[in-house]
């Protein structure tokens, strides 16, 4: 291997070791007989996975609301018994994140799963981040801003964004030509704004706009984060 190719390969080896050293942390902290969200993308599929293996292993019992059809098709693969919003509230719900900053804001949504996420995580009894510290930020705002945007309200909504101060792009998606297209049948526009000061009125701003579905911005629900550092897995509470 290209001693370049090979540094960038261990690099990318050590943050996925992280992602899974956080993730088994945190299926070793659920308990027998609850109700989980679970989140989508790489993080929470190790996440997934330890759960099917805590299940056959130690024979407990838990239920699963998956967040995507990733999440749910993983999930199924690993035996873990799937329920719906409308049967059963999570105890628990977990999932990673693009960023996350000291107050447990988080900008989520890298894989397009932002809607469901919002709305299994909100609806948690706690919800749990979990991540490696290379998502740790001071102020959220160099990862864009996702928006679920429904396909008919596209071109208002990058004017509205535009005239906002933010750098809407539209998705496009890899082996399959075009745009993105989300488990709800939307578009995804992913928005740079120079710096998010205020997570909140940013999210609720986003959210106004005619056509936008739901945005990434997620201010204030996290109760608590699960940080994969070189000196082991940290854990920051809500203030
Ligand atoms: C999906 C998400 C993911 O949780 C986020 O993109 C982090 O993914 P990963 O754990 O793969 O880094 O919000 O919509």
């Amino acid at each position: 291997m290209h001693p370049k190719k090979e540094v960038a390969w261990e690099a990318a080896q050590l943050v996925d070791d992280a992602k899974k050293e956080v993730a088994h942390e945190a299926a070793m902290m659920v308990s027998d007989g609850q109700v989980l969200g679970l989140g989508t993308g790489s993080t929470a599929h190790y996440f997934i996975q330890k759960l099917g293996d805590r299940i056959k292993e130690e024979e407990i019992e838990l239920m699963g609301i998956p967040t995507s059809y990733q999440s749910f098709f993983l999930a199924r693969d690993c035996g873990i018994p799937l329920t719906t919003l409308d049967e059963h509230l999570p105890d628990l719900a977990v999932d990673g994140a693009d960023e996350v900053d000291p107050e447990l804001n988080l900008i989520k949504g890298g894989g397009a799963a932002h809607t469901l996420e919002k709305i299994v995580d909100s609806a948690a009894g706690k919800f749990l981040v979990i991540v490696d510290e290379s998502k740790q930020v001071k102020r959220l705002g160099d990862f864009p801003v996702p928006l679920e945007v429904i396909p008919a309200a596209y071109r208002p909504v990058t004017e509205w964004v535009k005239s906002a101060g933010g750098i809407p792009s539209l998705r496009m998606a890899q082996m399959k030509d075009g745009p993105v297209i989300t488990d709800n049948n939307n578009f995804v526009v992913d928005v740079q704004f120079k710096e998010i000061h205020n997570p909140h009125e940013l999210e609720i701003a986003l959210n106004s706009i005619p056509g936008v579905v739901e945005n990434g911005v997620f201010a204030g629900i996290t109760d608590q984060a699960l940080v994969a550092t070189s000196n082991g897995v940290k854990s920051f509470k809500k203030g």
